[in-house]
Formats: C-alpha cells, sequence, structure tokens
C-alpha cells in the first residue's frame, strides 16, 4: 500500500520539532479529518536555514511533512513556494488515492509559515517607520 520511501519518512521523520525564536510559523487543519499541522521556519533573508514541524495526523501526513521540510531547506521562500503536493507525493514514490489530502498539509502549511513571515517584515518596516516618526517630532 505505502513505497518503501514513504515507510522511510514515517518510520524515521526528519526535521521533527519546533524552532526557538522562529520568525515564522504556519499552522492549517485538515477539515476532512480534523488533523494539525505546524510548521517552524528560520529564515534569513529569504532563505530557508532551518525547518520543523509537528504533525498530529496519520503516518501519510507526517511522511509528507518530512519530505516536504526537507525539499525546503535551504531553498529560497520563492523556491519553497513553489512547491506542491504533488511534488512532495511524487518524491516518496506516490500515496495512496485516498491518502493524498493527507499530503495537502505540509504544502498549506509551508505557504502559511511563509505568509507569517513576509507580515512579519512587514510589521517591522511600520515599527522602523513609527519609531523614527517619534524620535523625530
Ligand atoms: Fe488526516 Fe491523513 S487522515 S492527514
Amino acid at each position: 500500500m505505502y513505497s518503501e520511501k514513504v515507510m522511510e519518512h514515517f518510520a524515521n521523520p526528519q526535521n521533527v520539532g519546533e524552532i526557538e525564536n522562529a520568525n515564522a510559523v504556519g499552522e492549517v487543519g485538515n477539515v476532512r479529518c480534523g488533523d494539525i499541522m505546524k510548521i517552524y521556519m528560520d529564515i534569513d533573508g529569504d532563505v530557508i536555514k532551518d525547518v520543523k514541524f509537528k504533525t498530529f495526523g496519520c503516518g501519510a501526513a507526517i511522511a509528507t511533512s518530512s519530505m516536504a521540510t526537507e525539499m525546503v531547506k535551504g531553498k529560497t521562500i520563492e523556491e519553497a513556494l513553489e512547491l506542491t503536493n504533488k511534488a512532495v507525493m511524487d518524491a516518496l514514490g506516490g500515496l495512496p488515492p485516498e491518502k493524498i489530502h493527507c499530503s495537502v498539509l505540509a504544502e498549506e502549511a509551508i505557504r502559511a509559515a511563509i505568509t507569517d513571515y513576509k507580515k512579519r517584515q512587514v510589521e517591522e518596516v511600520e515599527e522602523f517607520e513609527y519609531d523614527c516618526c517619534q524620535k523625530e517630532n
């Protein structure tokens, strides 16, 4: 039913855990089953230096989270945004049709974390501009 790669990532998932002081965090839920995935990133400029995840879900969700985090680590945020659940599934040697929805969690969580990072960047600029205005007045 599952490929060797899926079993390998399920039995020995990579990048499990949290990043203390992560500057990007994304959390998404799967409406079909109620499972949840949270992703933590340490982004420097536009490069994802480190990424970790916590998935409260099935084996397929854990395997896709593990593979997806491996595929975006060291990449730019633009490259990470291009990662699709299909690419993750292909890298895992496929998933049974009834488990395809599980692979969407990782793609969505990565997007949510990058959106969070971009939001924080805007807030930092706004705070900086506010501080500058305060000093001038
Ligand atoms: Fe919920 Fe797979 S059954 S993510």
